[in-house]
C-alpha cells in the first residue's frame, strides 16, 4: 500500500489524495483517489438567496438563507458554544444555533424582529426549545413608557401579543388595520377569513369603535378588534356589544367587534377568536419548517 499524501492535485486541488509510486527509481503521481475525510472547503460558498417561494421564507425584508449561517456556524463553533447575533431579524442564526446544539442570544431592536423570532423557535422546535425574552413590557408602565418613546414599536410589540401580522401600508383598503389575523373556517381551503386590529396607544371614545365597526363593514372581515392602552368608556363597550355575532362552522359564536386593553392582555385574555388551538386554522404567520436534528444530511457536503 503506497504511502498516501496530500498533495495539490492540478486539477482537483486539496479535494484528492495523490498515490505517489516509483517508475524507474523516480517518483511519480499519476493517480489519485478522493480525499476520506472529504471535500476540503472553498473559500467562497455558493449559495441561492432564498427564493419568494421558498419554504424558508417567512415575510422578514432582510433573512437570511439558513445554510450560510449553518457554514458559519460550523466553521466556528461547537456543540454548546455561545453564539452571539446583536441583530439578529427573524432570528435565523438563533434557529441554526438552536438546531445545531449551541446555546445563543439573539438582540434586535424592533419588536416586529422579537414576534417573529418566537413564533419561528415555537414552530421550528415545539417543545424542545426553551428561552426568555428580555426588554418586552411585561406590566402596564413598562408598555406606557413604549407608546412614550414610540409609538410603532408599542403597535407591533401589541399586534406580536396577539398573534397578527403588522399591515405594512396603510393606504387605501388598508386605512384603519394596523394588524390582521388570518383564518381558515372551510374544509378545503375557501376564501382566507380575517381579524382585523386597530391599535391605539393615546385617547380613545366611541368614534374609534364607530370607525372599526365601518372598516370591518368595508373590507368583509369577520371580527374587528380594538387594542387600547386606555380604558373603554361605557358608550364604546355598548356599541361594541351592539355589533353582533361571528359564528363559526365549529358552532361556536364570538363578538364582531371586541374591545381588549393592553392591560387584559397582559393578565392573558385573549381575543376571542374560533378554533384557535385547532391545527391549519390560523394562517397568519408562516410557519417555520420542522427542524431536522444536528447532524443532517446538510452537512454533508461542507467539508
Ligand atoms: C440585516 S437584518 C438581520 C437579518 C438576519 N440575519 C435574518 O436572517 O433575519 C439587521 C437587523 O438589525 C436590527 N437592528 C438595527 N439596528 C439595531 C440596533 N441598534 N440594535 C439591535 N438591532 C438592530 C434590525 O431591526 C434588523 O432586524
Amino acid at each position: 500500500m503506497p504511502r498516501r499524501e496530500i498533495v495539490a492535485h492540478p486539477r482537483l486541488g486539496f479535494n484528492s489524495y495523490i498515490l505517489p509510486k516509483s517508475f524507474r527509481g523516480e517518483r511519480t503521481y499519476d493517480s489519485y483517489e478522493p480525499n476520506p475525510l472529504g471535500k476540503h472547503p472553498d473559500d467562497v460558498w455558493p449559495l441561492q438567496p432564498i427564493m419568494p417561494s421558498a419554504k424558508e421564507r417567512l415575510g422578514y425584508p432582510t433573512q437570511k438563507p439558513e445554510r450560510l449561517l449553518e457554514y458559519i456556524l460550523r466553521a466556528s463553533s461547537n456543540e454548546g458554544n455561545l453564539i452571539l447575533d446583536p441583530f439578529c431579524g427573524c432570528g435565523t442564526a438563533v434557529a441554526v444555533a438552536q438546531r445545531l446544539n449551541r446555546r445563543w442570544i439573539g438582540i434586535d431592536i424592533t419588536h416586529l424582529a422579537i414576534s417573529l423570532i418566537k413564533h419561528r423557535l415555537l414552530t421550528a422546535f415545539g417543545d424542545k426549545v426553551s428561552f426568555k425574552t428580555i426588554g418586552e413590557p411585561v406590566t402596564l408602565p413598562d408598555a406606557l413608557a413604549l407608546a412614550s418613546q414610540d409609538r410603532y414599536q408599542f403597535q407591533w410589540w401589541a399586534l406580536g401579543m396577539v398573534g397578527a401580522r403588522p399591515t405594512e401600508k396603510k393606504k387605501g383598503a388598508d386605512a384603519g388595520i394596523d394588524g390582521r389575523l388570518l383564518f381558515h373556517d372551510e374544509p378545503s381551503g375557501g376564501r382566507t377569513k380575517q381579524i382585523i386590529f386597530s391599535v391605539k396607544s393615546g385617547g380613545v371614545d366611541v368614534g374609534d369603535v364607530r370607525d372599526l365597526l365601518g372598516v370591518l363593514d368595508q373590507q368583509k372581515a369577520e371580527i374587528g378588534v380594538l387594542l387600547t392602552l386606555q380604558e373603554p368608556t361605557g358608550p364604546m363597550r355598548k356599541a361594541a356589544a351592539s355589533a353582533g355575532f361571528y359564528s363559526s362552522p365549529w358552532g361556536t359564536k364570538h363578538p364582531r367587534l371586541q374591545i381588549r386593553t393592553i392591560a387584559e392582555l397582559l393578565e392573558g385574555r385573549a381575543v376571542d377568536r374560533p378554533a384557535a388551538a385547532v391545527p391549519g386554522v390560523n394562517v397568519t404567520l408562516k410557519d417555520a419548517r420542522p427542524a431536522k436534528a444536528a447532524g443532517s444530511s446538510e452537512q454533508e457536503d461542507l467539508f
